[in-house]
C-alpha cells in the first residue's frame, strides 16, 4: 500500500460528499496526478466506494470495511476524551495490547483493530474477530474512584453500548446482566472490564469490546452460529462503522461521566428496564458452582439478587448466565 493511501483517503473523507480533483490532493501532497490515480484504483480494490469523473474529480461515497488510522484519530480528537489512539490491521488482542500501553503513563487510551487473531472473551474463550466484519476494540479509562466503585462501572458501559446498537438495529436490544448485549434470543456484544492497580489505587480500568457489526449469518464458525447475531441481521442496511464508532465513543463518554458523577442507583431502572433476565429460569455458574434459578433484582451496587430453584438467595457480583 502506497504510503499516501491513508492521507488520500483523508482528504476525500473530509471533503465528502464533494468532488475532489486530482489536481488538488497531488498538490496537497506534493505527488504526481499519476500517483493519485494509482492510489485512488488501489482504494477501489480494497472496498472504498469512490466516484471518478473527468474534470469534477473523485468522490468517496463509501469506506472499505476497515479502519483508516487517520479517520479514527479525527473522530476521537474531536470528540476530546482519548488521548492516544492506535489503530491495527491486524493484532493478537487489543486488550493485551492495551494493557501494554497503560504502562508508564495516565492517557485515556483506545485501542482498536480491524482483526484479532487470538481475541480473548470472559474466562479466556476465544472470542471470533473475523476481519472487517465487527468493532473490536479497547478503551484504557482512569477513575480516581475507590475499588468499591468499579463493580458498577460495567453497567454503565453496558447502557452506552447498548444505546448504540439500539440505534442501528430495528429490533430490540437488551442487557444480559453483567456482560453481554443481545438482540433477541441471540448474543451480539461482549464485553469484559479488567482492572490494573497498585498500592495508590486503580491505576487504569480496561475495557474490551467486542461488537458484530456487519457478519451475515453464514460468517459466523458453526460452533457459535446458534447463539450469535450481527447487527446487520437486524439491521434495514449494513452498518457505517465510522458511524457505529463514532456514536459509541460518545455514550461511553457519557456514561462514564456519570459513572463518575452519580450512583447505579439513579440508572438502575433504566438497567432493569433494558435487561433480558428476568422472569425466566437461568442457569448460573459462579466460580465452579452451578445453580438454576431465577433473577429477582439488582440491589444498589449493581450486584444481582438470586433465588435458586432451593428458595436459597443469593447476592451475585458477577456471574456467567446461561438464558
Ligand atoms: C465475552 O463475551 O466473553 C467478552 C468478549 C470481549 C471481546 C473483546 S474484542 C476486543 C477485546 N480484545 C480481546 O481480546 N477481547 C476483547
Amino acid at each position: 500500500m502506497s504510503k499516501y493511501s491513508q492521507d488520500v483517503v483523508q482528504i476525500l473523507h473530509e471533503n465528502q460528499p464533494e468532488y475532489v480533483s486530482g489536481q488538488y490532493i497531488a498538490e496537497q501532497l506534493n505527488i504526481s496526478r499519476t500517483s493519485v490515480k494509482k492510489i485512488i484504483d488501489q482504494l477501489k480494490a480494497e472496498g472504498c466506494e469512490i466516484n471518478s469523473v473527468n474534470h469534477k474529480g473523485h468522490q468517496l461515497q463509501q469506506l472499505a470495511d476497515t479502519w483508516y488510522p487517520g479517520i479514527v484519530e479525527k473522530i476521537t480528537a474531536e470528540q476530546g476524551f482519548f488521548q492516544e489512539t492506535f489503530v491495527y490491521p491486524t493484532i493478537d488482542s487489543t486488550q493485551l495490547a492495551a494493557k501494554q500501553k497503560l504502562v508508564g503513563n495516565h492517557d485515556a487510551i483506545l485501542v482498536l483493530s480491524n482483526e484479532q487473531t487470538k481475541g480473548r472473551g470472559r474466562f479466556n474463550r476465544p472470542w471470533d474477530s473475523a476481519k472487517g466484519k465487527g468493532l473490536w476494540m479497547s478503551a484504557v479509562f482512569r477513575p480516581n474512584v475507590p475499588f468499591s466503585m468499579i463493580t458498577t462501572f460495567n453497567l454503565f458501559m453496558a447502557l452506552a453500548i447498548r444505546e448504540t446498537i439500539q440505534a442501528f438495529s430495528i429490533d430490540d436490544v437488551a442487557v444480559k446482566w453483567p456482560n453481554d448485549i443481545y438482540i433477541g434470543p441471540k448474543k451480539v456484544c461482549g464485553f469484559l472490564t479488567e482492572m490494573s492497580a497498585n498500592s495508590d489505587g486503580i491505576e487504569a480500568v480496561i475495557c474490551g469490546i467486542g461488537i458484530n457489526m456487519n457478519q451475515e449469518a453464514s460468517d459466523f464458525p458453526q460452533e457459535i452460529a446458534h447463539r450469535a447475531t450481527s447487527i446487520y441481521n437486524h439491521a434495514d442496511e449494513k452498518i457505517d462503522r465510522y458511524a457505529f464508532l463514532t456514536l459509541l465513543l460518545e455514550n461511553m463518554k457519557t456514561r462514564y461521566i456519570q459513572f463518575l458523577t452519580v450512583p447505579f442507583e439513579s440508572i438502575r431502572e433504566e438497567y432493569v428496564k433494558h435487561s433480558n433476565i428476568w422472569n425466566r429460569k437461568l442457569k448460573f455458574t459462579e466460580n465452579d458452582k452451578q445453580f438454576s434459578g431465577k433473577a429477582i433484582s439488582i440491589d444498589k451496587d449493581g450486584f444481582l439478587l438470586v433465588e435458586d430453584e432451593q428458595g436459597e438467595k443469593h447476592r451475585l457480583m458477577s456471574a456467567d448466565i446461561d438464558l
